[in-house]
């Protein structure tokens, strides 16, 4: 397998960092614009090798998408980071450019290549991936839902004192502080619902806590995180490579599926070998449904800003 991480920035070369490290590939490439950086992190990377004992040969470079022929997976985190106090959704004129060369560049090289975008605002990035590239939408997926359900299991995990791995529970809609939805109805330790331990104002404060999660760390860090929506990219591409058809909430092309159309949003979808091959219905009562149709309206005018760009 072959993989390339676009963007050697910390979520790029961290997500790169959980790929080699689980030996997802044997190839791995980072690629950056600016000189000397993806070498010189592949390079760092690759000195972890002797220590930690994997295979993968990873290799950096700048700005020649000829090194990331015939990849298989690529992992696209362009663009701008947040700032504190900034917005995901503010950096949609910068970033859409930069994530519309990249996807096409990277297409020259790799036609067959399943792509997963991180970069922000993601659910608009993901839409902007698909309808600018005519891919088949099975093989552009925003990697979102991944990283929020892993803060909600985590704030869970702290109210209920135990391990997130115990935990099942996902974020749908769309990847904002106020578009996402953590499902906490339907989250479960163990199989046993969490609502049965958690009274309801700790539920809302597990809620609150979840959808500003990525907030709360550009405040306490001064820029966007790294760790988790590295872990989360370099999860989904495991998912992919290894064909696990493992569970996510992942933003994908919605063609009526929970009431929605022309729009790319955080659903529940098996991820394996040809990316996300189907969409499961969770069921949403109907306060879930609704806050689905007013994430998707938010995420929907975001998505027409790109006309005007
Ligand atoms: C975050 C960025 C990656 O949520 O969107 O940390």
């Amino acid at each position: 397998m072959k993989v390339t991480v676009v963007g050697a920035g910390a979520v790029g070369a961290t997500c790169a960092d959980n790929i080699a490290r689980a030996a997802l590939a044997e190839e791995l490439v980072l690629l950056d614009i600016k000189e000397g950086l993806a070498e010189g992190k592949a390079q760092d990377m690759m000195q972890t090798a002797a220590l930690l004992e994997f295979d993968t040969r990873i290799t950096g470079s700048t700005n020649d998408y000829s090194k990331t022929a015939n990849s298989d997976v690529v992992v696209i985190t362009s663009g701008l980071p947040r700032k504190p106090g900034m917005t995901r959704e503010e950096l949609i004129g910068t970033n859409a450019g930069i994530v519309k060369g990249v996807t096409e560049n990277i297409l020259k090289h790799s036609p067959n290549a399943i792509l997963i975008i991180i970069s922000n605002p993601m659910d608009t990035m993901t839409y902007l991936a698909l309808t600018s590239t005519g891919l088949p939408k099975n093989r552009i997926i925003g990697m979102g839902g991944a990283l929020d359900s892993a803060r909600f299991r985590y704030q869970l995990s702290q109210q209920l004192g135990c391990s997130p791995a115990d935990l099942n529970a996902v974020v749908v809609g769309g990847h904002g502080d106020t578009t996402m939805i953590p499902l906490i109805r339907l989250a479960t330790w163990n199989s046993v619902p969490v609502t049965k331990f958690l009274s309801e104002a700790q539920q809302q404060q597990v809620v609150a806590d979840t959808m500003v999660g990525g907030a709360t760390l550009t405040k306490l860090i001064g820029t966007s995180a790294w760790y988790a929506p590295g872990a989360a990219g370099a999860a989904m591409v495991e998912a992919i490579v290894r064909d696990e058809k493992k569970l996510f909430t992942c933003c994908v092309s919605l063609n009526g599926e929970y009431g929605q159309k022309d729009i790319c949003l955080g659903v529940p979808v098996v991820i394996g070998r040809n990316g996300w091959e189907k969409i499961l219905d969770f069921g949403l009562n109907a306060d879930e449904q609704a806050l689905f149709a007013k994430s998707a309206a938010a995420v929907r005018s975001m998505n027409d800003v790109l006309k005007t760009l």
